[in-house]
């Protein structure tokens, strides 16, 4: 398989539909404050509100370039549920030709990271360890969904 690297705005751009897409969006990146604390300081309400609306335009694209029977995962760095759950029940409540797959817990290596839906949900205390400097986690997003087909 050859790659090909491409530049263009994701939520707009044409390409032939593709088996998967791995939709890593831009994001406020709350999950990483353990890291950069300055975040919390940076970030305001309505910069919230412009990527969320970014994250839909890129999930809908996303959705017409999937094959029917393609995979897609959406992923973030953010604990806000608008970037997250919220995302995803807005895109599943306006499309119809996507459903959740489930993310089960004998896929991951945390199973307290799996929601009710069997989203991915990881928190700064999940994947404790005996050293400090080993425990924890960003707090990450994802959502495994399918092109019905
Ligand atoms: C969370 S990062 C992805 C990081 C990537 N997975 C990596 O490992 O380097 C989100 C990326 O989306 C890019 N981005 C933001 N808006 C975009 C758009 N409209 N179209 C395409 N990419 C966009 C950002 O520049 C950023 O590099």
């Amino acid at each position: 398989m050859k790659a090909e690297v491409v530049t263009a705005d994701a939520a707009t751009w044409e390409a032939e539909p593709f088996d998967a897409i791995l939709l890593d969006a831009p994001c406020s990146a709350t999950g990483t404050i353990r890291r950069h604390p300055d975040i919390l300081w940076q970030k305001t309400p309505e910069d919230l509100e412009q990527v969320t609306k970014l994250q839909a335009r890129l999930l809908d694209n996303a959705a017409r370039l999937v094959k029917p029977g393609g995979m897609i995962v959406y992923s973030t760095c953010s604990l806000e549920p608008e970037e997250g759950e919220q995302q995803i029940e807005a895109l599943l409540a306006r499309n119809h030709e996507l459903e959740r797959i489930p993310v089960h817990a004998a896929e991951s290596g945390e199973p307290n990271a799996i929601t009710e839906n069997g989203d991915v949900r990881t928190m700064p205390f999940h994947f404790p360890h005996p050293d400090p400097k080993l425990a924890g986690c960003d707090g990450f997003f994802a959502s495994r969904l399918r092109r019905k087909g």
